[in-house]
C-alpha cells in the first residue's frame, strides 16, 4: 500500500478508534459502578437511593442534591465535584472529609477510578460549568 493510502486510512480510522475506547471506558466504568457504588446511588433521580442520586454530580457543588439529608460535613465543605475531587473520594472518602456519613470506599487503582469518572461523565448532561467557575 502507498503511504498516502495508509495515512489516509489511518486518519478514518483514527477518530472511529478514539470513539470505540471512549464507549469501552464508559460501559466498563458502568459495570464497576454497579459494582461499587450502584448499592447505594441511583444514577436517575426518579429510582429510590440510600445516597444521593449521582446523575449530573460531575462540576456539581457538594451536597447540594435537592432535599438530600447530607451529614454536616460534605453540606458544608464548599467544594464543588471536579474530577480531581472525585478522584480523592473514591481513593479514601472519609479520609478526604471526615465526618462524612459515606462508609469508606478505597478505590486506588487509578484506572478503576479513571472508568467510573467516564461513566459518571456520561450520565452528566447538566451543563455544571457556570458552578465549577
Ligand atoms: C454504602 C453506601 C455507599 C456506597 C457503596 C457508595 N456511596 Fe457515595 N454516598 C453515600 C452516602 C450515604 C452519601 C452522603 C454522604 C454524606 O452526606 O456525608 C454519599 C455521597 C456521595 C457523593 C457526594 C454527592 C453529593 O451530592 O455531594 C459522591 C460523589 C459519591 N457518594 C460517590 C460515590 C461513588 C463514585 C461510589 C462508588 C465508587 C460510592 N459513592 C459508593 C453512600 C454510598
Amino acid at each position: 500500500m502507498k503511504i498516502a493510502t495508509l495515512l489516509a486510512a489511518a486518519l478514518i480510522a483514527g477518530p472511529a478508534y478514539a470513539d470505540t475506547f471512549a464507549e469501552v471506558k464508559i460501559s466498563a466504568g458502568k459495570a464497576l459502578y454497579e459494582a461499587e457504588c450502584r448499592r447505594c446511588h441511583a444514577v436517575d433521580a426518579k429510582d429510590p437511593s440510600y445516597g444521593p442520586p449521582l446523575e449530573n454530580v460531575v462540576g456539581r457543588a457538594a451536597g447540594s442534591y435537592p432535599d438530600y439529608d447530607y451529614s454536616i460535613a460534605l453540606e458544608a465543605s464548599g467544594i464543588v465535584w471536579t474530577p480531581a475531587a472525585l478522584r480523592a473520594w473514591m481513593e479514601d472518602n472519609d479520609g478526604f472529609m471526615p465526618g462524612t456519613k459515606m462508609r469508606h470506599v478505597g478505590i486506588e487503582d487509578r484506572t478503576v477510578q479513571d472508568f467510573i469518572l467516564a461513566y459518571l461523565s456520561s450520565i452528566t448532561t447538566q451543563d455544571n460549568s457556570a458552578i465549577s467557575k
